[in-house]
């Protein structure tokens, strides 16, 4: 659906030059709900931008539905931008309209007629729920709610791709909650592909489908959120993924441990999330085993635990337990 081919943007000019992104490749997915994750300054908002083009790339090809826009005259862009919906932190709504206008106002640039506006729009303010809203202006609302009007007026054009640029992130955490859940919701009903960008694993965790790490101007790591979240390899995606766990984890690495001890992260995905291997494992193998921290929770729809334990007993039976879990279907990471 979009691809990023070789994508460079270096913004000034001479000795002032910052190379924003560096021949970055990316391939999103028709129907798909891709993150992109990064610090401050990685290049996430310019990666977006060069996906409809507000940002021109120095050089490389940004492909969107089969045509590489970079190739296009501006008329060709513009008509092209229509199909490429956009959602921002700071809401960009027009403060002088109402809530109607705002999101009539791509309808209307489109010279389309008044009732199929009325209709439109209609439409738009019950999907997003702003219907007894429409007459006021965006300085009556709160953040989640001008946040619905910018979703309602990216959608107007009806749009086979949605691109986010920190959409949430000046919202509180239930507000949040409920636009991502709206995104879900635009995402299963319309089959539109959704590039969210972000700073926040919760936001990946809650509807993404895949997610890149996005370090320095590059993608560093990409795949599936289940794999990416759990084994994460790159230092970048670690340090977004303990900064979630928080102290715990690492308190459980410090727990005391000797040569008769092994710590062992285990992953436990889908329905084996529900399940008592470990235990029926370890009374069959003769260890013990101490359990130092322990999460579960859900990437998007799909429940997952993770547990530290201390596996204790004889380094036969331990490693005999660490290849039965493993064979059951558990990923099993040794921590010493
Ligand atoms: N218009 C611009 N002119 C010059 N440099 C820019 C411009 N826009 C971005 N940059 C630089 O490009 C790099 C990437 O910026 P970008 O805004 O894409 O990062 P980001 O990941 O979106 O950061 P944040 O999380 O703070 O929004 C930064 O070093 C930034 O200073
Ligand atoms: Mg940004």
């Amino acid at each position: 659906m979009i691809e990023l081919k070789q994508v460079t943007k270096k913004y000034g000019k001479g000795a002032k030059t910052t190379e924003a992104l560096s021949g970055l490749d990316l391939t999103i997915r028709k129907g798909e709900i891709f993150g992109v994750i990064g610090h401050s300054g990685a290049g996430k908002s310019t990666l977006i931008r060069c996906m409809n083009l507000l940002e021109r790339p120095t050089s490389g090809e940004v492909w969107v539905d089969g045509v590489d826009l970079t190739k296009l005259n501006k008329q060709q862009l513009q008509s092209k931008r229509r199909g490429i919906g956009m959602i921002f932190q700071h809401f960009n709504l027009l403060s002088s309209a109402t809530v109607y206008d705002n999101i009539a106002f791509p309808l209307r640039l489109a010279h389309m007629g008044k009732e199929e506006i009325e209709a439109k729009v209609n439409d738009l303010l019950h999907l997003v729920g702003l219907e007894v809203h429409r007459d006021k202006y965006p300085a009556q609302l709160s953040g989640g709610q001008k946040q619905r009007v910018g979703i309602a007026r990216a959608l107007a054009s009806d749009p086979q791709v949605l691109l986010c640029d920190e959409a949430t992130s000046a919202l509180d955490p239930q507000t949040t909650d409920s636009i991502l859940r709206l995104l879900l919701d635009i995402n299963e009903k319309f089959h539109l592909t959704i590039v969210l960008i972000t700073h926040e694993m919760h936001v990946i965790q809650s509807i993404c489908d895949r997610v890149a790490v996005i370090h320095q101007g590059g993608i560093v790591e990409q795949g599936a959120v289940t794999e990416v979240f759990l084994k994460p390899q790159h230092p970048v995606t670690r340090e977004f993924i303990l900064g979630q766990a928080g102290e715990s984890a690492q308190l459980a690495l410090q727990a005391p441990h000797d040569g008769s001890s092994r710590l062992c992260k285990l992953t436990f995905l889908g329905e084996k999330t529900y399940d008592s291997i470990l235990s029926r494992t370890a009374r069959e193998s003769g260890v013990d085993f101490a359990i130092l921290q322990g999460t579960i929770s859900k990437i998007k729809d799909i429940p997952y635990g993770q547990l530290i334990v201390r596996l204790e007993g004889e380094p036969g039976q331990i490693e005999q337990t660490i290849n039965k879990v493993t064979s059951e279907g558990l990923d099993v990471e040794v921590l010493d």
